[in-house]
């Protein structure tokens, strides 16, 4: 695997194997690797030719100074781990190579970046997300990118722009991987004191009320994220958000309509903001009890 810092660099070294015909995979990625880094690593090795993986802390998408100063970096073990995963190319850039003096282009999705997370970190920080990630495709020109649903809204938003944007890009999206006791994997998890950790399993708690309540039979959306919410209190978590939400617009549900619904949540489990997500499918949200 190669480490590569500049854009004129890895469009030097992606050059040859797109003339030759060779499909393109990125995996965007801000390091720390983990599992759920690995698993969409892993799956682009086993669909594209060439694997690139990208690791950039972006400064820009920290709506918090301490998380961006806790936010943790070691380009050396995070290099091991994308080579083991089967990358052929990892492009590390210096801030300055991605935000050049004089950066002043921002690209932002009205309407689906607003909700949730963009409501609770403000709207800069999908505005961010959106203008690294096109620039991350700019650089690359992948034919596929990979992004994991545990970030649900952030595939929404990409989805979104790239469509809205004439990107050529395939969208990949890897299904949430989990430690044993349902925790969705984060970078942010090794910042979870010793103590605080039973109370993180409050978001896996929360969303597996909430599902349970509409397999039961429950249609109203305040009743079922009123459940998911008593599931997380009861763990001493209160929740951010949990909300009910459409899988497109990303706009609130009311009431179960036969659509697949996202339960989205986000809590804060002592220093350490965590999300979850999962989609419910109109078959398990619509049986009656
Ligand atoms: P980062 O948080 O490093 O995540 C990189 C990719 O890994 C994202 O697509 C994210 O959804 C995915 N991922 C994280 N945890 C996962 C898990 N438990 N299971 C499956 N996939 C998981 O998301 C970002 O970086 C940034 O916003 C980025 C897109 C790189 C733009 O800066």
């Amino acid at each position: 695997m190669r480490t590569l810092r500049t854009v004129a660099d890895l469009r030097a070294d992606l050059d040859g194997p797109r003339r030759a015909g060779h499909s393109i995979g990125l995996v965007p990625t801000m390091g720390a690797l983990h599992e759920g880094h690995l698993s969409l690593i892993r799956r682009a090795r086993a669909s594209c030719d060439v694997v690139v993986v990208t690791l950039f802390v972006n400064r820009a998408q920290f709506d918090e100074s301490a998380d961006l100063e806790a936010y943790p970096r070691d380009e050396q073990r995070d290099a091991q781990l994308a080579a083991q995963g089967g990358a052929d190319v990892l492009f590390a850039p210096a801030p300055d190579e991605v935000y050049p003096p004089g950066f002043a282009t921002t690209v932002s999705v009205a309407g689906i970046g607003a909700a949730l997370e963009g409501e609770q970190r403000g709207r800069e920080h999908f505005d961010a997300v959106a203008t690294v990630v096109v620039k991350l495709l700019n650089m690359a020109g992948p034919d596929v990118v990979f992004f994991g649903q545990k970030d649900a809204q952030q595939v929404a938003i990409i989805r979104r722009l790239v469509r809205d944007l004439d990107i050529p890009v395939r969208i990949e999206v890897g299904a949430t991987v989990r430690e044993p006791d349902g925790l969705a994997l984060s970078s942010r998890n090794v910042r979870i004191a010793g103590g605080d950790r039973d109370r993180a399993l409050a978001l896996r708690s929360g969303i597996d009320a909430a599902r349970a309540c509409a397999e039961a039979g429950e249609r109203d959306g305040a009743a079922i994220v009123a459940a998911g919410r008593a599931a997380m209190n009861a763990l001493s978590v209160e929740p951010e958000y949990l909300e009910l939400i459409a899988t497109d617009t990303f706009a609130s549900v009311p009431e179960l309509n036969g659509e697949p619904v996202l339960i989205a949540v986000a809590a804060r489990v002592g220093d350490v903001r965590l999300i979850d997500n999962e989609i419910l499918e109109p078959a398990s949200a619509h049986r009656r009890p």
